[in-house]
């Protein structure tokens, strides 16, 4: 293959490990000299017009969808929605006035977010899609274009496409902000941020065999687990809760932490993995409290926290960046589990059963 692996076994771990490198990669191609954000006048002209934010994808992409959302809102206060291809394309939501579109694609070839994209141009709104591959169809049938430059992601499991549509989100809110002058996204140092991003994601990588121990004690025998949070939290959890079941077949439900009491936590039994992410001072004493409601129903829990919200127990502590930002060193640690569990259950990581790269057909 066109790729090499080089001295990895797999193309999972070696793009895990590829993600500081492509953050840095994006501060460089994103970001002049003097700080501006280097981002296509035109695309945010366009952007400005908007009253409201379409944000469209499949799988993983999506899922940087929902953290895209709360850039979008919190940073730059634009409304705006995610959705899932396949249920927009025949079930589309009630438009604004002027809304734009942002499709977020690693390989620009799903044919579910393009059969979207032919009804915007036909509706004749203006659109943008993010994508790792330059010239693929989304590319070449949106308004504009943003580049990943994540490298190609070979793997079938989505992970540095997806810490790098994030980072650009946070890049195109960046430059969009400034554009309308909005005071909390000019304040908001993204680049220096994104720069952390990379040195804790580096810290993280360098801890694969606590990851691994820690996937051997939780997930070696189970048949499901749960990932649970709040806020961007409960964004993580879902694309986590994907990622091992997408490699290690155990069926994973990522919930709001919150929501379990409503009907979920009805499955919590004894040893019951539950990974509980905190990273936001705001909700943190609440996520503890919906993971002590486990615990005392028998659920063997992990916590993830950020360095300045971990007490003692917590065993995969965080580096300190942006809570809003805090998925792209969050996901770290979930994506080395759900590698570690494939592993340790003798599956082929790379190419899980049933699954392809790109999804070309409806
Ligand atoms: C497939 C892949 C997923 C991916 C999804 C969307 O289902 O297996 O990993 O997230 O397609 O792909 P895209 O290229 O549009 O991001």
């Amino acid at each position: 293959e066109a790729v090499q692996k080089g001295a990895y076994a797999h193309y999972m771990l070696k793009e895990i490990d590829e993600q500081p490198g492509v953050m840095r990669k994006l501060v460089q191609e994103y970001f002049n000299e003097d700080g501006t954000v280097k981002i296509d006048q035109a695309l945010l002209d366009d952007l400005s017009q908007a009253d409201r934010l379409y944000i469209v994808a499949a799988g993983t992409s999506y899922h940087a969808g929902l953290v895209g959302k709360e850039l979008f809102e919190k940073l730059a206060n634009i409304p705006t929605e995610v959705h899932v291809a396949s249920e927009f394309a025949y079930n589309p939501p009630l438009l604004s006035e002027k809304p734009f579109f942002i499709f977020l694609t690693q390989s620009g070839e799903t044919a579910d977010s393009r059969q979207v994209l032919t009804q915007v141009n036909k509706w004749g709104y203006p659109s943008l899609t993010i994508t790792n591959v330059p010239n693929s169809t989304l590319s070449r049938e949106a308004t504009h274009t943003l580049l990943l430059h994540a490298g190609p992601e070979i793997a079938v499991a989505s992970t540095k496409a997806y810490t790098a549509q994030i980072a650009l989100e946070a890049i195109l809110v960046k430059a969009y902000g400034e554009a309308k002058n909005i005071e909390r996204a000019k304040e908001f140092d993204v680049a220096k941020e994104l720069t952390k991003v990379a040195n804790g994601m580096q810290e993280l990588v360098d801890e694969k065999g606590k990851i691994e121990q820690i996937a051997k004690d939780l997930l070696a025998t189970t048949r499901n687990a749960f990932y649970i949070g709040r806020g961007v939290d409960y964004a993580l959890a879902q694309e986590a809760a994907l990622k091992l079941k997408e490699v290690s077949y155990i069926q994973t439900e990522g919930f709001a932490s919150g929501e379990l009491k409503h009907g979920t936590i009805a499955l919590i039994e004894d040893g019951t993995p539950v990974v509980a992410i905190i990273t936001d001072p705001k909700m943190a004493a609440h996520t503890r409290s919906n993971a002590q409601e486990v615990i005392a129903r028998g659920a063997n829990v992990l916590f993830i926290a950020s360095r300045d919200l971990a007490v003692a127990g917590d065993q995969i502590i965080l580096p300190d960046i942006d809570p809003l930002l805090s998925p792209l060193v969050s996901v770290v640690p979930t994506q080395l589990l759900a590698y570690y569990a494939s592993m340790q259950r003798g599956y082929d990581v790379d190419k899980p059963r049933n699954l392809a790269k790109s999804v070309t057909v409806e």
